[in-house]
């Protein structure tokens, strides 16, 4: 059975003792409880994660990853961060293709291709994002939109190296919004992205891929939307700022 996540992406937030503070309180909530959730990942600013990656020894459920990565394996990019890096510092995981990181800092499904590839050589785990926005959705262009992210995005994988990948739907209207899509709006591509997946990669591969979504999700709506077929578990924003309504979410699998 495919791994059941919730993952929090705290974006640009937290200085490094609130980032510190925030986490130590999330393992302390969710440390002794039985959860459903298989694994509660908290991706954070990269001057946190070596120290998170500290905190959460001896926690089975609890890993930490990154927000983005750099293409290039290491040289002369100033300011920049290798996936290496991030993997010499016990991390397990990496956001790629956030729409933030596609609007703002023009990324596109090609470099988001090279991306997932030297993420996936430095053995770190995409969270890969897509996800359309309103006037594509408007414009009833969404399933296009999604199918051309993972096509041009991921779909140049192998079998073994696509197994690795967590796929996040968030739609971008629903990304900070406080606009959720719907459990049926969000199932439905939910499901749309795993009969992709199957005919790619075939129906073994497809069940076994965790699909998350994002969005606004919160304590108040994440149980309707992980009871969803395809949908298995959250990528969580302004919700993961809070321990008591992250936990809530983590706890949501129950
Ligand atoms: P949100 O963000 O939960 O604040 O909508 C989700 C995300 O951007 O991953």
């Amino acid at each position: 059975m495919r791994k059941k996540i919730v993952a929090g992406n705290w974006k640009m937030n937290l200085d490094y003792n609130e980032g510190l503070a925030l986490f130590s309180e999330i393992i302390n909530m969710v440390k002794d409880e039985a959860t459903g959730t298989q694994e509660a990942v908290i991706c954070s600013p990269f001057i946190h994660i070596h120290s998170l990656v500290q905190l959460a020894k001896g926690y089975n459920k609890v890993a930490v990853g990154a927000q983005n990565a750099h293409q290039e394996e290491k040289g002369a990019y100033t300011g920049e961060i290798s996936a290496k890096m991030i993997k010499s510092t016990g991390a397990a995981y990496v956001i790629l293709g956030h729409s933030e990181r596609r609007q703002y800092f023009g990324e596109t499904n090609a470099l988001l291709a090279k991306k997932t590839d030297t993420a996936l050589k430095n053995d770190l785990r995409p969270i890969f994002c897509i996800g359309e926005t309103l006037q594509e959705r408007e414009a009833n262009t969404h399933f296009d939109v999604i199918k051309t992210q993972l096509v041009e995005g991921i779909f140049h994988l192998d079998a073994d190296q696509f197994a690795k990948l967590v796929i996040a739907y968030e739609p971008v209207w629903a990304i900070g919004t406080g606009v959720t899509a719907t459990s049926a709006q969000a199932q439905e591509i939910h499901e749309f992205i795993r009969k992709e997946i199957a005919a790619k990669y075939g129906q073994e591969v497809a069940d076994a891929t965790t699909i998350l979504y994002g969005g606004s999700c919160n304590p108040t709506n994440a149980a309707e939307l992980f009871a969803q077929p395809d949908i298995d578990g959250g990528l969580i924003g302004g919700a993961s700022l809070k321990s008591r309504d992250f936990t809530d979410i983590v706890k949501t699998f129950n």
